[in-house]
């Protein structure tokens, strides 16, 4: 569907995500051919750049985020000259006349506003705009994550910025949900009869949600020291791939009819219990070690690291969904900095089988494992038993691999591209809704009041590996392993 002309305004236009992430994807997408001519994205920022100078800035910083299987200087030049730059001071709305004069005031036009900024500062911007007429029925809001620190806090962004925009005009974006392999869980699902009759707890014994990093926490200390692995990657995208995992079926892919079946998801999480706390979270920090080889320094011994810091840059969670689908099934989830490996993935683990025919025993079978593979690459493996050749019957593990970029030859969009054209056509499914927010939050919520009532020290673990032993011994206690530990070295 082509898209109708816009103005996208980039609070924070010259900041880290920005130029890591929402430039290029907008590059990516104008050089498809995807972005009508005279769409504007105007830039702003604090500091007073020309339109040259900041052309030079992404130039710097932006340019060398484009893959050069997709570079063109012909392209990016054509690009940069869609892009324009404005100083203003984003909490006084008297310094917004820049911005007025450059947007078009043409009511029916899609006005979309990006909030790639800290969340302190969303219920002012959205007042400013507000103040200076700038909100009109076809403007768009989109908040960028951490949306809020706790359930107080996101409340009240969800409070400050509805007094301005309508549920309808609000975006709320989790990158996670725009990668590919996340829609083709939905394609999987409910696209084929095969799973959804397994996909419960008479077949299923347990789920695994991994999100590893070998990165550190790199240039981005500040944030991160506010914000932690809880906060920042469970709170949102770990949860939001086990809403996806364990939602029923919705109606359709219309917005309400996915979020309210995420949202049920999340409303019946059990919530923690003093003892589930104890014993089901575990939080570490990375200390020294090493990653692909090279020696890489401890969390606290980064760059502007705080010595004596107490943030988790690891956190593995057991979860529990009450309902008839997935009572007694364990959900672990686990996400870290400077891991063993980069990748993230979901492992769904089918029981054993009830008894052998053959003259193994029922523990010589390896239950069937289903891995949907969301990074580096985004594919599905089914492990399951077969014959071995020749004489006699001994069965064997082996793995049907599909591999989706061989599969389908064409090129990937990356998510922050998907998740933008979505926006620019008003495409809400793919974004949190308010209530699944709070939700989310409330269920998360005890684990940092314990931590904080405890003053619970991260378990520092060494880096390039799995994390804490003590995240072993969650899931060991079930008798279980990570899929990752269970494979032979
Ligand atoms: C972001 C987090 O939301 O997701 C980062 O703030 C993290 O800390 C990133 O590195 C991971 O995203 P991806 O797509 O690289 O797995």
């Amino acid at each position: 569907m082509a898209l109708s002309d816009f103005d996208l305004v980039l609070f924070g236009g010259g900041g880290d995500l920005s130029m890591r992430k929402l430039i290029p994807a907008l590059y990516a997408r104008h050089r498809a051919g995807d972005l009508p001519p005279s769409a504007q994205i105007i830039c702003v920022g604090r500091h007073p750049w020309t339109d040259k100078e900041f052309v030079e800035e992404l130039n710097q910083n932006a340019r060398p985020n484009i893959s050069e299987k997709t570079f063109t200087q012909e392209a990016w030049n054509a690009f940069c000259a869609c892009v324009r730059y404005v100083s203003l001071d984003a909490t006084d709305a008297a310094t917004y006349d820049p911005l007025i004069d450059l947007l078009r005031h043409d009511q029916d036009m899609t006005r979309v506003f990006y909030l790639a900024m800290s969340p302190s500062l969303f219920a002012s911007i959205c007042k400013n705009l507000h103040q200076r007429g700038l909100v009109t029925d076809s403007s768009r809001v989109v908040l960028e994550k951490p949306l809020g620190r706790d359930l107080a806090s996101a409340k009240q962004i969800n409070l400050e910025v509805g007094k301005v925009f309508k549920e309808s005009q609000i975006f709320r974006i989790d990158h996670y949900l725009g990668k590919e392999a996340v829609q083709n869980l939905l394609a999987l699902r409910f696209g084929n009869v095969l799973f959804e009759p397994l996909w419960r707890r008479e077949w299923i014994s347990d789920v695994q949600i991994t999100i590893a990093e070998e990165l550190g926490v790199g240039n981005r200390m500040g944030y991160y020291e506010t914000s932690g692995a809880l906060r920042d990657m469970l709170q949102n995208h770990l949860l939001q791939l086990l809403c996806i995992t364990a939602m029923e079926p919705p109606l359709s892919v219309t917005p309400d009819a996915v979020r309210d079946e995420k949202l049920k998801v999340l409303h019946s999480l059990k919530p923690f219990t003093p003892t589930t706390l104890a014993r089901n979270v575990v939080r570490g920090q990375y200390r020294a070690g090493h990653v692909e080889g090279k020696p890489v320094p401890a969390y606290r011994a980064e760059n502007s690291a705080n010595p004596d810091s107490t943030t988790e840059t690891f956190v593995a969670v057991k979860a529990e969904i009450d309902t008839w689908r997935w009572a007694g099934v364990p959900f672990y989830l686990r996400t870290g900095k400077r891991m063993a490996d980069q990748l993230a993935e979901i492992v769904v683990r089918f029981k054993s089988i009830p008894h052998s025919i053959f003259a193994q025993s029922n523990s010589s079978f390896q239950p069937n494992c289903l891995v949907i593979r969301l990074q580096p690459d985004d594919g599905l493996q089914l492990n399951l038993m077969a014959k071995t050749p020749g004489d006699g019957m001994r069965l064997k593990p082996v793995e049907l691999e599909l591999d989706f970029a061989e599969t389908f030859k064409t090129p990937r969009m990356d998510a922050y591209e998907r998740l933008l054209l979505d926006v620019l056509r008003g495409h809400l499914t793919l974004f949190m809704r308010a209530d699944e927010l709070e939700a989310a939050w409330e269920w998360v919520e005890p684990i940092l009041r314990h931590w904080e009532q405890e003053g619970n020290e991260p378990i520092p673990y060494t880096s390039g590996s799995w994390g804490p032993a003590a995240a072993s011994a969650l899931i060991g206690r079930d008798g279980l392993q990570w899929r990752e530990e269970a494979l032979p070295e």
